[in-house]
This record gives structure tokens, C-alpha cells and sequence, in this order.
């Protein structure tokens, strides 16, 4: 990988890259396009890392689809899937973690202890294998979006981030690899997270500024959607991820909650 990254270099040709854990929708495509616009050549990723799951996480029936993944990758104009195994990535004695101090022990990081450490260290180790010029996070992934960057200025490493939006299908579902693990009946009950988003938007542009009061809504509106298992509504600082009691600046609006067998995360990002 590192000797096709070091040849496109000397060619004068920059480089994005695209990590993902596979099973790709048009969330990960829309990363592609953003990824060419701005690149010479886009590398792809596709490694589901056993390092950010927890023991009682869904790593092993993570959905997989290599042979989909690779056609869509290239219909889409990747220059490089790369695909590494298990044991290269992490081969034996592999002792080394890398870990956000602050940012990664609330919202997701609440319920998902470790998660964040997994994330940062085969996202480090990727940026290391591939030396890309960029590399592109989803906004989906609020909170993991916030300390990748954050990790990367704190490091040192010469890369660029770029954030792309959250895709939604047309109902208003935030797109994932997750939802295929929702019946029909889980789907519709579903839309209330991103319904509570929604009305959360139009509470603040209507002039609320208490959190309280906005969360309240949210939480409200996923209890009349049947949603009961929520895990976390939250208003906060989109920067720092600091929870607001009066909403101003950059406000990042996230709801976490489990419908059926799916852990769901979806926001939204207010300007006030
Ligand atoms: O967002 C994801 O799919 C993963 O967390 C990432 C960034 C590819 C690291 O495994």
C-alpha cells in the first residue's frame, strides 16, 4: 500500500483516503465523490476493526459484503481498495493504543467503553499504512469525527480532515450498515430519531434556546415514536462536546438509541 501511496507522491498526485468498515451505502459513496473532487486519487478502506467493538458487540455478524463493496468501489472510481487482514493490522504482540483524554468517555463512549480507543488507533495506523493527503469522515459519527481530528492535530499528522454530511434516505432515516439489522416494523418505529432531530431544528429556529426545553421535545417525540430504550439525547457544544444549558455558537443535537437489535446514532448540527 505505503509503496503505491510513495510512487502516486513522487508523481505529484495527491491522495485521499475513505476508511470504512465495508458493507457500503451511499453515505460511504457520497465520501468517494467528495474524496475525488478534491484528490488526484482516492484510496478506500475496508478493515472491520475488532478493536473498537466491546465483548458483547456485534463484531461478528458486523455485515460483510467484499464482492458488493469491491463493485461499488469501483463503479465509483476508487484507485485502491485496501483490504488488510486481521493479522497485519494487528499482529502478534501488538501492545499499543491511542486514546482522546476528555473527549471520548461520554455520549457513545458512555456505553461503548473502549470504542473510541479503537477508532483512534486503526485510524492512526491506516493514515500511517496509506499516507493520504486527506481522509474523509462521515458527520454521522459526530462524536468520532470530534476527536479524530482532534487526535490528528494532537499528533502531528500531516493530514487533512473533511467531514461530509449525513446522508438520509428519503424518510429521513440517517443511512448506516446498521440499519440492516431492523425489520420493517423496527425501521418505521426508526424514524423517531431523526424526527426528534428534526423538531429539535424547529424549536431553535422558532427562538428556544434552553436546552432543557429542547430535549425535553426530543425525548417526547421518541417516546410517542415507541422508541423506550433511549441511550443518550443530547445538546452541546459541536467543538467541544461540552453539554449547554442556553444553546449559541456551533450546537451539535444527538440522540443514541437501541431499536431492537440496532444501536442507533443520528444528529444534527444548529448555527445560532
Ligand atoms: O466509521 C467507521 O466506519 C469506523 O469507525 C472507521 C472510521 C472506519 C474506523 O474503523
Amino acid at each position: 500500500m505505503r509503496c503505491w501511496s510513495r510512487q502516486a507522491r513522487a508523481r505529484g498526485k495527491t491522495i485521499a483516503l475513505v476508511p470504512t468498515m465495508g458493507f457500503l451505502h451511499e453515505g460511504h459513496l457520497s465520501l468517494v465523490r467528495r474524496a475525488r473532487k478534491q484528490s488526484d486519487a482516492v484510496v478506500m478502506s475496508i478493515f472491520v476493526n475488532p478493536l473498537q467493538f466491546g465483548p458483547k458487540e456485534d463484531f461478528k455478524v458486523y455485515p460483510r459484503d467484499l464482492k458488493r463493496d469491491r463493485e461499488l468501489a469501483r463503479r465509483e472510481g476508487c484507485d485502491v481498495l485496501f483490504v488488510p487482514p486481521s493479522r497485519q493490522v494487528y499482529p502478534k504482540g501488538f501492545l499499543t493504543r491511542v486514546h482522546v483524554e476528555g473527549l471520548q468517555e461520554g455520549l457513545c463512549g458512555a456505553s461503548r467503553p473502549g470504542h473510541f480507543t479503537g477508532v483512534c488507533t486503526v485510524v492512526l495506523k491506516l493514515v500511517n499504512m496509506v499516507e493520504p493527503h486527506v481522509v474523509l469522515f462521515g458527520q454521522k459519527d459526530a462524536q468520532q469525527a470530534v476527536i479524530l481530528r482532534r487526535m490528528l492535530r494532537d499528533l502531528n499528522v500531516d493530514v487533512k480532515v473533511v467531514v461530509c454530511p449525513t446522508l438520509r434516505e428519503r424518510d429521513g432515516l440517517a443511512m448506516s450498515s446498521r440499519n440492516r439489522y431492523l425489520s420493517d416494523v423496527e425501521r418505521k418505529k426508526a424514524l423517531a430519531i431523526s424526527r426528534s432531530l428534526f423538531a429539535a431544528r424547529e424549536l431553535v429556529r422558532g427562538g428556544e434556546r434552553r436546552a432543557g426545553r429542547i430535549k425535553r421535545k426530543m425525548k417526547e417525540t421518541l417516546s410517542r415514536g415507541g422508541i423506550t430504550r433511549v441511550e443518550y439525547v443530547a445538546v452541546m457544544d459541536a467543538r467541544e462536546l461540552v453539554p449547554l444549558s442556553v444553546v449559541r455558537g456551533e450546537v451539535l443535537i444527538a440522540v443514541a438509541a437501541r431499536v431492537g437489535k440496532a444501536r442507533l446514532i443520528d444528529n444534527l448540527k444548529v448555527r445560532v
